[in-house]
């Protein structure tokens, strides 16, 4: 059982940060009338779904912290701490709006993570048992689902596939992480053997870029997830590829296109059905367009058993999609990404609905990213089957860390 709060929140300061790729976006301090402080800041996608809320208002990042220092501050300075789902009401009650149009989707989730925090500061508490239904129980370490080859619009000159992904799971969370970062470097050291002369770079999410065709790049990946794998499976670590394709990057007047060559969409589900047998794939997020839900179900059907086909796109963490998919059978997993939405109560509802119907979750961070550690904790609250936050770079390592800080031995 929690004590009683009775701590209250003495100041709040919003400042405009930046992302790793130099783009600002929004931090949030709460002091608490104890001394103690919660602070977070925001990610922000690249290839960002139709139905996300807006991450900053049209006018910009500062007219959305300006707005909300005017608006929201004052109401939110003197509440009681411990109340999240009555805070993350007022920031929907200020903004007004469907997609946080006023404030920025990006400033509600700067403040709603900060606001757990200063609860969890408050309590003498991790993070994690400040935002989870079930502070009494240490929930599972999360597999991991690490990119480790970047494609799409997270790259320069890759595949048309935006991640290559390994899925990674092992019984503590520190071999998980051990593991994904060995497959990061058998990649490289299999691109250089291929590739002896050509520059190779990192893209967006510290993934490799390599002048490759998907399919040629999703061998290399499945042949370093084999080398890694064998070498570990005495210490009962998995290692198995996944993609997301980000497939609705790469729609264009009904065709996906790839580096040399277009198809249609019938083609489109023929092709990922047949690279999640071929490479035994354990994770595919977004192989359809965001609007499929027609083809992400049969896909589902043909190819869901024993591995996770994931929305990400297709659901923006949003219970009103989710519960369109569910009825349709569109998936088995739906991707949580907390700015999609932009409070931690959202997203809470999107988890529960999930495991509610016997879906996964796998929470993920954003190509563009901030060195917080917080998302680890958002993971391990929602008991997510997956934590999606790259492997190398510092902003990904964060994470990482964060999860070995908090669950790594476990
Ligand atoms: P984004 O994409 O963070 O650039 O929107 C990541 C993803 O599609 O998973
Ligand atoms: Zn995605």
């Amino acid at each position: 059982m929690h004590m009683v709060e009775t701590d209250q929140v003495q100041r709040v300061v919003l400042r405009k940060v930046y992302d790793s790729r130099g783009n600002p976006t929004v931090e949030a301090e709460i002091t608490t009338r104890g001394g103690k402080v919660g602070r977070a800041s925001s990610p922000s996608g690249a290839s960002r779904g139709t139905h996300e809320v807006v991450p900053f208002p049209k006018e910009g990042v500062d007219a959305g912290i300006e707005r909300t220092r005017e608006r929201l501050v004052p109401r939110i300075t003197g509440a009681a701490l411990g109340g999240q789902s009555v805070f993350d009401a007022t920031l929907h009650e200020i903004d007004g709006t469907e997609d946080f149009s006023v404030l920025g989707g990006n400033t509600a989730t700067a403040l709603s993570v900060a606001y757990a925090a200063a609860t969890a500061e408050a309590r003498d508490e991790p993070l994690w048992k400040a935002i989870t239904d079930d502070p009494d129980v240490l929930p599972s370490p999360p597999a991991l689902v690490g990119n480790v080859m970047n494609g799409g619009v997270h790259a320069v000159g890759g595949p048309a596939i935006q991640e290559f992904i390994a899925f990674v799971e092992a019984p503590t969370a520190r071999a998980e992480v051990e593991a994904a970062v060995a497959v990061h470097r058998e990649v490289g050291r299999r691109l250089r053997e291929l590739l002896p002369k050509t520059a190779l770079g990192k893209g967006d999410e510290g993934g490799w870029v390599a002048p490759l065709p998907d399919e040629q790049a999703l061998e290399i990946l499945a042949g370093a997830c084999r080398t890694v794998g064998e070498e570990r499976a005495d210490r009962k670590v998995r290692v198995r590829p996944g993609l997301d394709l980000a497939a609705s990057e790469l729609l264009r007047d009904g065709h996906y296109h790839y580096r040399d060559r277009k198809i249609t969409p019938d083609e489109q589900g023929e092709f990922v059905a047949r690279l999640a047998t071929t490479y035994d794939l354990a994770y595919i997020e977004d192989p359809l367009d965001q609007e499929d839900f027609e083809r992400f179900a049969e896909l589902t059907r043909r190819v869901g058993k024993g591995r996770l086909i994931v929305g990400d796109d297709l659901y923006t963490t949003s219970v009103g999609r989710l519960q369109q998919g569910i009825d349709r059978s569109a998936s088995n997993a739906i991707l949580i990404k907390v700015n999609q939405v932009g409070t931690l109560t959202d997203t809470l509802e999107a988890s529960r609905l999930a495991r509610r119907s016997g879906w996964a979750t796998v929470t993920s961070h954003r190509s563009g990213e901030t060195p917080d550690g917080w998302l680890a904790h958002v993971a391990l609250a929602l008991g997510s089957r997956g934590l999606k936050c790259g492997v190398l770079g510092g902003e990904r390592i964060a994470k990482l860390n964060e999860l070995v800080r908090i669950a790594g031995d476990a």
